[in-house]
């Protein structure tokens, strides 16, 4: 038997209602396995903050860094709540442990289950894989302001490309299309971000033709959302740049059939450090409380996680479940509980 140390961080808003969701079906699944898992809560988001004034301490970091992997819900309180305004807890707690965890490749997958309603009509079969850079772009924090509050303010932000931040993560991408259908697109804004565009363009090239099985292609974002929604099932794998997979995945999840099925991983690929495992969503205060957030997406992050951990059939027991169950959904209502206790119990009659 094998043990794995997992910090568990909870959150804010639905974090915790599609966490315990998640935890449940993970000790169902992990359940008589040859993997036990143990677990560390951190108590960390806008709610910690608010209560002590801390939004990571180096305490907390090392800690977490010491543990196999990070099981993460959403943090962050309601969008301009003004007791929030200088605490920043997206960039110092969620972008500080991606940063700090070297988590270059943010992997968020996508596919239209049958059974789910999707916004579109036709959505044909779609199943792709958004690789997103997680390390670089315009989230370093590398701008500034200057005569902040005058007419005269000027704010910049500044999108910063390494060849080396570029290169790993476009190699990753590689790889994983190398596993799937052997088919890349690179999505950018090289007509307008020529600086980084001509980076990732030629990157992308060079490393292309290690892989010459693969299929590359080349979508501007904005070009990109639309084949989103009108021919999602054109795409396998997508690599991109932070910010723009940071939109296309949201859009991703909407069309799959709801930002509550979409889950992702934030991989450390080297080892180095924990991968965290998160829904793509994040707090919903507006629906905060009310036992009616989906858990699908967490819970479809845990099989991520135990896919990582190198138990594929664990994690596959995960994904047959929660399609068994999504096959089943009739549009009734179900609490946020039940949806996490049907997948539960699916997991377990598949032992
Ligand atoms: P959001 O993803 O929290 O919510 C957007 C919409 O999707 C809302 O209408 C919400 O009710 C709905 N939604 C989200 N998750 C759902 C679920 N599981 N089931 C059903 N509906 C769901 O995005 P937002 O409103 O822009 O952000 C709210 C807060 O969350 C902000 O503070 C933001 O910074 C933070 N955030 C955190 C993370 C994270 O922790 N990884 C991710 C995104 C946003
Ligand atoms: C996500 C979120 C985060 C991001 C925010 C909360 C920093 O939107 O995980 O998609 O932009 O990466
Ligand atoms: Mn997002």
């Amino acid at each position: 038997s094998r043990s794995v140390k997992l910090a568990v961080i909870r959150g804010d808003g639905i974090g915790p209602e599609v966490v315990a969701e998640a935890v449940k079906v993970l000790d169902a699944v992990v359940a008589g396995s040859e993997l036990s898992i143990e677990k560390t809560e951190f108590s960390l988001g806008a709610a910690r903050y608010l209560e002590t004034g801390d939004v990571l301490t180096d305490t907390d970091l090392e800690s977490i860094a010491s543990h196999d992997a990070i099981l993460l819900g959403a943090i962050g309180g309601v969008p301009g709540d003004p007791r929030l305004r200088d605490a920043n807890i997206e960039r110092g707690l969620l972008l500080k442990l991606r940063f700090s965890l070297d988590h270059y490749v943010n992997l968020r997958p996508t596919k239209v289950y049958p059974g789910v309603p999707s916004p579109l009509a036709n959505a044909g079969n779609v199943d792709f894989v958004v690789v997103r850079e997680g390390t670089e772009g315009p989230y370093v924090g590398n701008g500034g302001a200057i005569r902040v509050g005058t007419r005269a303010e000027v704010a910049n932000e500044v999108s910063v490309n390494t060849a080396y931040g570029v290169e790993r993560v476009v190699r990753h991408a590689f790889e994983i299309a190398t596993q799937r259908r052997n088919k890349l697109t690179l999505v950018h804004k090289i007509n307008v971000l020529t600086f980084a565009g001509k980076l990732w363009q030629r990157i992308v090239t060079e490393v292309a033709a290690e892989y010459p099985q693969v299929a590359v292609d080349y979508l501007h974002v904005d070009a990109a959302t639309i084949f989103l929604v009108t021919d999602p099932a054109r795409f396998d794998v997508i690599v991109t740049d932070n910010l723009f997979g940071d939109i296309l995945t949201d859009l991703a999840g909407a069309i799959s059939g709801g930002i509550g099925l979409a889950a992702s991983a934030n991989i450390n690929p080297d080892g180095t450090f924990p991968s965290m495992f998160e829904p793509v969503h994040g707090s919903a205060p507006d629906i905060a409380g009310k036992q009616i957030a989906d858990p699908t997406a967490a819970i479809l992050s845990t099989a991520l996680l135990l896919e990582h951990l190198g138990a594929p059939e664990l994690a596959h027991r995960v994904v047959r479940a929660v399609d068994a169950d999504i096959a089943g959904r009739s549009g009734s209502a179900r609490t946020t509980a039940e949806v996490g206790d049907a997948i539960a119990a699916l997991v377990t009659a598949a032992q």
